[in-house]
């Protein structure tokens, strides 16, 4: 089969950068991706590339090169599925919200929708590549569907899990530590591998494009993350001990990490992972051990999320205690509610239950971020269904001016590691603040001596 056109299902964090990296890189091929949601298309197609709907750094250079080049974003779901021979599945896999399974397993609705409309409108053999994260053995499912069509069109099911990372999503895509083919091992599966593996091969070096069983694939995506994400409760779990011990997590984090065995990376403790991957697919992961009677793989894996929630909880306990006891009325200014920096995305961010908390003891919650709108953090929060959103509108202002946002504050929460926030006048801050002038650093990323120069009750995670 000779690949010419490839589409992409969803046109989310995923696929919409990896696609603009895939045209980007082979410019031979016809890159469509495809949404459902008119308006997320119509702002990647918008004519001002500052508008696209993903802010991630460098993305709007690839999109302004090969849009309307080989790169083509569009509601025409259909015809791009005619169209392609390589079709990527890049929908979103939230945690079901209801019926077996609900908090815990991944939500296939959206998946299963694309594989009855691949189904359905396939004329030619095809090959799917699941891009979003599923649990292992969805393969099966979605051949299964596929298999039914009687068409007589072959499909070949290919899992190809996304390990970027927001906020570096376009370097990472340029630079993967590696890319995961997995597929069948029969001849037809193998050529659809190597279908997927010359894409690839226009700038991936051979040696970092691993192929390996549909399973080992599909199983390797969830296990990153939760390593990944074990890596930070653990590290959280003893910031907790080193500030009842006069030990310095950072201090802790740089001497374990030089440990060639352990490495220096994803060390750092703060108030919470967030983002819309990890929390869910650990609680994937443990809804897969349970349903195979497998317990106590389960409860480990499930002490990351508990930990997690913990570190949330003990931020804004810590606020609330510090502040006399009591946040009523108090204005406490948020910096950053973006789940990391160098993105947009809000999804899980700790902020918003951290928000919600000091919500609940009646607090005045500012927030100033320089991706995320006002708009997206009364939505962040009517989303919890705590309050009404008339209540979260009276409880929430957003600022567009980080000093404004300061300004009569009791206390400020760092929440994001923006890098703006450390060039910040710190003493002009202070001057405008409410005395005591508290800081709570969830992200250990200003300088502790210098606030406490200038007069600060600064609070670090771990110290
Ligand atoms: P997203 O929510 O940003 O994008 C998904 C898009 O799919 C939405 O725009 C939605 O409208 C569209 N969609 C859903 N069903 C559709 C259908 N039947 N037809 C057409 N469009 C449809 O999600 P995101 O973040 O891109 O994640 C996608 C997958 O990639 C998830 O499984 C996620 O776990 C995985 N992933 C995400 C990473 C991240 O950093 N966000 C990293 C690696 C994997």
């Amino acid at each position: 089969m000779k690949i010419t056109k490839i589409c992409c299902i969803g046109a989310g964090y995923v696929g919409g950068p990896t696609m603009a990296v895939i045209a980007q890189k082979c410019p031979t091929l016809q890159v469509t991706v495809v949404d459902m949601n008119a308006d997320r298309i119509a702002a990647w197609n918008d004519t001002d590339v500052a508008n696209i709907p993903i802010y991630e750094p460098g993305l709007d250079v690839i999109i302004a090169e090969a849009r309307g080049r080989n790169l083509f974003f569009s509601t025409e779901v259909e015809k791009a599925i005619d169209e392609a021979q390589i079709i990527f599945i890049s929908v979103n896999t939230p945690t079901k919200t209801y019926g077996k399974g609900k908090g815990m397993a991944a939500d296939l609705k959206y998946i299963e929708l694309c594989a009855r409309q691949i189904a359905r409108v396939a004329k030619d053999n095809k090959i799917v590549v699941e891009k979003s994260t599923l649990p292992v053995r969805t393969a099966e499912a979605i051949k299964s569907i596929l298999d039914h069509t009687g068409n007589g069109v072959q499909f070949q099911i290919l899992s190809n899990p996304e390990f970027l990372a927001e906020g570096t999503a376009v370097q990472d895509l340029l630079h993967p530590d590696r890319i995961l083919i997995g597929g069948d091992s029969s001849e037809e599966g193998q050529k659809a591998i190597q279908a997927l593996v010359d894409v690839y091969a226009n700038w991936v070096p051979a040696n970092k494009i691993l192929t390996t069983n549909v399973w080992s694939s599909e199983l390797s995506k969830l296990t990153a993350n939760a390593f990944l994400a074990q890596r930070i409760s653990s590290i959280n779990a003893m910031s907790e001990l080193c500030e009842k011990t006069g030990a310095d997590v950072k201090e802790v984090a740089k001497a374990i990490g030089m440990d060639s065995r352990i490495g220096a990376k994803f060390l750092k403790a703060s108030v919470g992972f967030g983002g819309s991957c990890f929390q869910k697919d650990i609680l994937n992961l443990v809804y897969i051990a349970k349903s195979y009677g497998l317990n106590e793989v389960a409860d480990y894996w499930e002490q990351v999320i508990i930990m997690n929630d913990h570190q949330k909880r003990r931020f804004s306990n810590s606020i609330v205690q510090t502040l006399y006891n009591t946040v009523a009325g108090k204005k406490i200014t948020f910096l950053g509610w973006a789940f990391k920096k160098d993105t947009n995305d809000t999804r899980e961010s700790a902020a918003i239950y951290v928000a919600d908390h000091l919500l609940n003891e009646q607090a005045k919650i500012a927030v100033f971020d320089p991706k995320v709108s006002a708009k997206k953090v009364l939505a962040d929060l009517d989303y919890l269904e705590t309050r009404t959103c008339e209540e979260n509108i009276a409880g929430v202002t957003s600022y567009d001016d980080p000093y404004l946002a300061c300004r009569d504050s009791h206390a400020i929460a760092v929440l994001t590691e923006w890098d703006e926030f450390v060039a910040y006048d710190w003493q002009k801050i202070y001057d405008s603040m409410q005395k005591p002038a508290f800081v709570f650093d969830g992200r250990n990323v200003l300088n502790a001596s210098k606030m406490k120069t200038i007069g600060f009750v600064y609070h670090a995670i771990g110290s």
